[in-house]
């Protein structure tokens, strides 16, 4: 759909009963509060013309004699101004009655999910996906629903206050610390739609984001099979019994361009169909070069990434950072800003805080606060490193 009022963050175009109650109330209020603004304009407008002052008007006459209104047309605002509230008030109530939880008939059919803010990303476990030996399934950035049913969102921070929003779906309920909010939404048809965090929480605040993708029923359970597997592995990349790597391999298919700073983060093929290019993204690229992934998968631990990071069956631990388990299956990187393309994760992971100021893989990861208080490089990722890693990340699917 096309106009100014319309993108992937409108909330004119609801695409559940949450964010349909909620656009409702909306336009009921601005019916309301629109007539009493001509109504009041009006008259206005007709006094300020009827009684303006004319040639041959005498401007030095007292004022006329004042009094206290007429009582029927005092009284009748007053009703009127009831009835207006009224108006407001019942579709308000009733709308956030609706919205608070899963309406009682449908709460044996939700889902469950706990989302958690981080300075800059969300988290997202599913409680009722339990992997044996490694808890609950965990995923980061991209959250995967079925669509056309209820899904509770159990909503935690880990350190400020955030707060959830999917404009299409439902929003917003803040993600405080020490309290356990929750929010409900519900995705008519499978699609693909973007979240935003809407409390201001630091310094990549506005680029705090995520996606909601909403699957078919059989296609999300496809998807939560694969996920509780443990991560990919590439045939000769396994540590410990790979070949020894060249200091340097060919990259004849890796066809990166330097990008800079404040360059857009997506493709306009990413831009018109982001849920066609979700499922693209689900599929192993056609030249995988082992040796580069297996490169790749070395650097993880020694650019100390395991330390933050977690790849299940593979190396990793860290859960400061998200479970890159399926990093390659995402579509976006770096907290949902950048299209998860060869290109933007070569920039991520040279340039981080080029791409999000602030971010915990730049301090505290690669740089590292010294005695005097200011930070010294701990690690860099050189251009041929980052070919590796970017392999080796894209390989996990
Ligand atoms: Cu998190 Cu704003």
């Amino acid at each position: 759909m096309g106009g100014w009022i319309y993108g992937p963050q409108s909330t004119f175009e609801a695409e559940g009963p949450v964010a349909k109650t909620q656009l409702d109330v909306f336009y009921v209020t601005v019916w309301v509060t629109g007539i009493i603004f001509v109504l009041v304009a009006a008259v206005l407008a007709y006094a300020t013309i009827k009684y303006r002052v004319r040639p041959g008007h005498d401007t030095d006459a007292p004022p006329p004699e004042q009094s206290h209104g007429n009582p029927l047309i005092e009284l009748g605002l007053i009703a009127l101004s009831v009835v207006a509230l009224v108006v407001i008030a019942v579709p308000t109530l009733r709308a956030i009655w609706f919205t608070y939880d899963v309406p009682e008939e449908e709460r044996a059919n939700a889902y469950e999910i706990t989302a958690t803010g981080y300075q800059w990303w969300f988290k997202f476990e599913y409680p009722s996906e339990q992997i044996d030996g490694a808890g609950t399934l965990v995923s980061g950035n991209e959250l995967v629903i079925p669509a056309g049913r209820p899904v509770r969102v159990n909503l935690r921070t880990i350190d400020v206050i955030h707060s959830f929003w999917v404009p299409k779906l439902a929003g917003k309920v803040d993600m405080m610390p020490n309290r356990g909010n929750h929010l409900w939404l519900k995705a008519d048809e499978p699609g693909y739609f973007w979240g935003q965090c809407a409390e201001y929480c630091g310094e990549s605040h506005a680029v705090m984001r995520f996606r909601v993708i909403a699957l078919a029923e059989n296609e999300f359970a496809a998807w939560v099979a694969n996920q509780k597997s443990a991560a990919r592995t590439v045939p000769g990349t396994q540590i410990g019994d790979t070949p020894p790597v060249k200091a340097q391999v060919e990259f004849a298919s890796y066809n990166y361009q330097k990008v800079r700073r404040n360059s857009p983060g997506w493709t306009e093929e990413f831009d018109r169909a982001p849920f066609a290019a979700w499922k693209k993204q689900q599929e192993v690229e056609k030249s995988e070069n082992a040796e580069l992934i297996a490169q790749g998968r070395k650097l993880f631990i020694e650019k100390k990434c395991a330390g933050c990071h977690v790849v299940r069956g593979h190396e990793g631990a860290g859960v400061t950072g998200p479970d890159l388990t399926r990093v390659g299956a995402r579509t976006t990187i770096a907290g949902g800003l950048l299209e998860n393309s060869q290109q933007n994760l070569h920039r991520w992971l040279t340039e981080p805080n080029e791409v999000k100021p602030g971010n915990k893989m730049w301090y505290g990861g690669y740089m590292v606060r010294n005695d005097k208080g200011t930070w010294d490089a701990q690690f860099t990722v050189n251009d041929s490193e980052a070919r590796a890693l970017v392999a080796y990340l894209h390989s996990l699917k």
